[in-house]
């Protein structure tokens, strides 16, 4: 097919694609650039029907997945290059967000220059966008390790169908010389005047009931609304597969608050010292932020003791059958084996516990963390116990703030 007729083919015949033509495309798209020469891609060859029905619905169900021979994934992939790395005593510094644009730039060239070639000996092709909508899906359909990110999905086959060839914007719409010309109502008119005078254009404005096409586009395709809700998860996904830091994380995603405490909480284990003594905060997070907090004396006949590996795991809530509520922390050893340590509000002194419900209040309607430690730090107490318990929890706290330090008399055990 040549670039001047090629078209998107969204309908396939039944006849197969042979393995070997297959891999002579996939060999022969790797022949387009890539940044150092590294090939940071990965694709996964989905042909199997359960494994299609498995992707289906992180692309919105389009028929494509589970109608086209094969499916392909490109991944932006920098594993490979970091498991080289660290095989090579080589220290790699690819878990951040520069890596995965490099990564998911290298994989859509990849992927463009398969669709060329795909095109060129008369397969049909189809993008699917949607590959970031619901990445996380994808990720765990295709089990995707961390430093993988699927960027782009293709749908393969023989063309079924010859769909009319699409419109354009005319060249000077997008391209500029020597700087960018900024554009006019006058020029938007020429540019997309054609555009809306499309039969076809018209009928979809007037069957949605809107007044332009543009309104096809804010209203209906690709909404604020979506763009939002999506561009969380996606950011979260990015931080699941290690692309981002918590740090990251914490500064891009706006705060919503949840009144009602989801059963679960994930939660972080936070050990520090504070005057000779080992103490542990339980931090419960919501969207990777604290959401409440359980301190006290690590101790195994007063407070809790748990073994030095666990820094992670869940805080439970129980609604007992007095309708009296109680928190468990669950951790998860090396081989997978569940241990619950029941009853954290009781595992520790009942007026830490005390202060714990009112700061944990505080957490759940999103109070800035600078703002918390210094309400901690501000609050008048009188014994020297609960005077620990306060650096505590703002020791326990800070981690969470982008840049913060911590006082040397505090450091993490
Ligand atoms: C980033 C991107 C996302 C796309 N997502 C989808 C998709 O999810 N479903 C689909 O049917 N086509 C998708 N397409 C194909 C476009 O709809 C198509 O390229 C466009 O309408 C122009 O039509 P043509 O390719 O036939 O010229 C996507 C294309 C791109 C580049």
């Amino acid at each position: 097919m040549k670039i001047q007729t090629r078209r998107t083919i969204r309908k396939y015949t039944q006849q197969p694609i042979p393995n070997e033509l297959l891999n002579q495309l996939l060999e022969k798209a790797s022949r387009t650039q890539t940044m150092g020469n590294l090939q940071l891609y990965s694709v996964i060859v989905t042909r199997d029907a359960e494994c299609k029905a498995r992707l289906a619905p992180a692309h919105f169900n389009q028929p494509m997945v589970t109608e086209a021979p094969i499916v392909l994934t490109i991944c932006a992939d920098f594993r490979r290059t970091t498991d080289w790395c660290l095989a090579r005593k080589a220290s790699p510094g690819y878990d951040n967000l520069l890596s995965f644009i490099n990564a998911a730039t290298d994989a859509l060239l990849y992927t463009q220059t398969f669709c060329n070639l795909a095109e060129e000996t008369g397969l049909g092709v189809c993008f699917l966008g949607t590959t970031v909508y619901m990445s996380q899906m994808i990720i765990d359909a295709l089990k995707l390790p961390q430093l993988v990110f699927p960027v782009a999905t293709l749908t393969v086959g023989w063309p079924a169908e010859k769909p009319p060839l699409t419109d354009r914007l005319p060249l000077a719409s997008f391209v500029h010389e020597e700087h960018y010309q900024p554009y006019t109502t006058e020029s938007i008119d020429r540019f997309y005047g054609p555009k809306e005078q499309l039969p076809d254009n018209q009928h979809f404005v007037e069957i949605n009931n809107k007044e332009t096409l543009a309104q096809i586009f804010t209203d209906i395709r690709y909404t604020r609304h979506d763009n939002e809700a999506i561009s969380q998860s996606l950011l979260q996904a990015l931080y699941a597969q290690g692309f981002l830091s918590n740090e990251d994380l914490i500064r891009a995603i706006p705060m919503t608050v949840c009144e009602t405490r989801p059963e679960v909480l994930d939660c972080d284990v936070v050990r520090f010292q504070n005057n000779k003594e080992k103490w542990v905060a339980f931090v419960g997070l919501l969207e990777n932020r604290p959401y409440e907090i359980f301190t006290g004396l690590m101790d195994d006949e007063e407070g809790i003791s748990l073994p030095k590996s666990v820094t992670k795991g869940k805080i439970i809530k129980h609604v007992n059958r007095d309708g009296s509520k109680r928190y468990d922390f669950q951790f998860q050893n090396k081989r997978g084996y569940k241990t619950t340590v029941e009853g954290l509000s009781e595992k520790f002194n009942p007026e830490y516990w005390n202060y714990a419900k009112l700061i944990s209040g505080v957490l759940r309607y999103r109070m800035p963390l600078d703002n918390v430690i210094r309400l901690v730090a501000s609050l008048e107490l009188y014994s020297d116990n609960i005077n620990n318990w306060k650096s505590g929890v703002a020791r326990a706290l800070k981690r969470y703030i982008p840049g913060a330090t911590v006082d040397s008399e505090e450091e993490e055990i």
